[in-house]
């Protein structure tokens, strides 16, 4: 459903990505590991549109998406999360939700200044159901500066379910959780986020990347240098040598 073919980024005269060739199934969870700087999210703002490739080309369930600009992407059913949470920090959960709900229906905060108490009571109800199903109905009301990391970081992914999201890219959605918090954004995504859907989770931490994704990947200096089975991947010899000794240690 995503494919990528010779995918380079320059970014003036350091290249962060080379030669990418990725393919992403329908239905597939694709982990994305790699040391600091080794690309991974350089790579989620390329499909994402953020960035225009240097070169190569992105095709999405068919279509060639290369230098298509973001906003064209996401109503194509790209959502994501980021690495540093981007939430409206004065605005509650609900409020959070609704607008990542809008920016998909009805032109972004405009249409959701215009929206009538009519139509919108269905979609409300929407907002409902997918802070439920991250654990955010107790706090609706909440502003999203008060929450939790591991909070803030499920309101970003209640984000991303309220769009109709066809691929989700999550980016390191376990940053900075305790183990604890980790099994249990793992299972958001395993149970809730993955079922219907296709996923990219770029992560560091193995207990989320051994539990949830089919696939993975590995980037070191911007070049894919392993794939396959999460199994067979992280048994590579290569990819051992690449982690041993780092802070993101493959047993960790
Ligand atoms: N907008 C930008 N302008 C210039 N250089 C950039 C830009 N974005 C990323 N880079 C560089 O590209 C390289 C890859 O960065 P990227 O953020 O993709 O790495 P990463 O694998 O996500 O790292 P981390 O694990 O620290 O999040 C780095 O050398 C980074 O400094
Ligand atoms: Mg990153």
């Amino acid at each position: 459903m995503l494919a990528l073919s010779g995918i380079e980024k320059r970014f003036g005269a350091l290249t962060a990505l080379t030669e990418i060739d990725l393919e992403v199934a329908s239905g597939d969870v694709l982990g994305i590991i790699g040391p600091n700087g080794s690309g991974k999210t350089t790579l989620l703002n390329i499909v994402t549109g953020t960035y225009a490739p240097s070169g190569g080309c992105i095709s999405f369930q068919g279509t060639d998406i290369t230098g298509w600009k973001g906003h064209r992407i996401t109503r194509l059913g790209v959502a994501r999360t980021f690495q540093n949470i981007r939430l409206f920090p004065t605005m509650t959960v609900f409020q959070n939700v609704w607008a990542a709900q809008h920016s998909r229906v009805s032109g972004g905060l405009l249409g959701l200044l215009r929206s009538t108490p009519t139509r919108t009571r269905g979609e409300a109800g929407r907002v409902e159901k997918v802070l439920e199903q991250v654990g955010l109905l107790r706090d609706r009301e909440v502003l999203a500066r008060n929450l939790s990391l591991p909070a803030r970081r499920r309101l970003e992914v209640a984000r991303t379910l309220a769009v109709d999201a066809k691929l989700v890219l999550l980016d390191e959605p376990a940053g900075g959780m305790t183990p604890a918090e980790t099994a249990d954004m793992a299972r958001l995504i395993r149970e809730v986020v993955a079922p219907g859907r296709t996923c990219v989770v770029i992560e560091h931490k193995m207990a989320l990347i051994a539990g949830v994704c089919t696939r993975l990947c590995v980037l070191d200096f911007g070049r894919k240098i392993a794939e396959g089975l999460p199994d067979q991947v992280l048994a590579d010899a290569k990819v051992r040598e690449i982690y041993l000794g780092t802070e993101d240690g493959l047993d960790a």
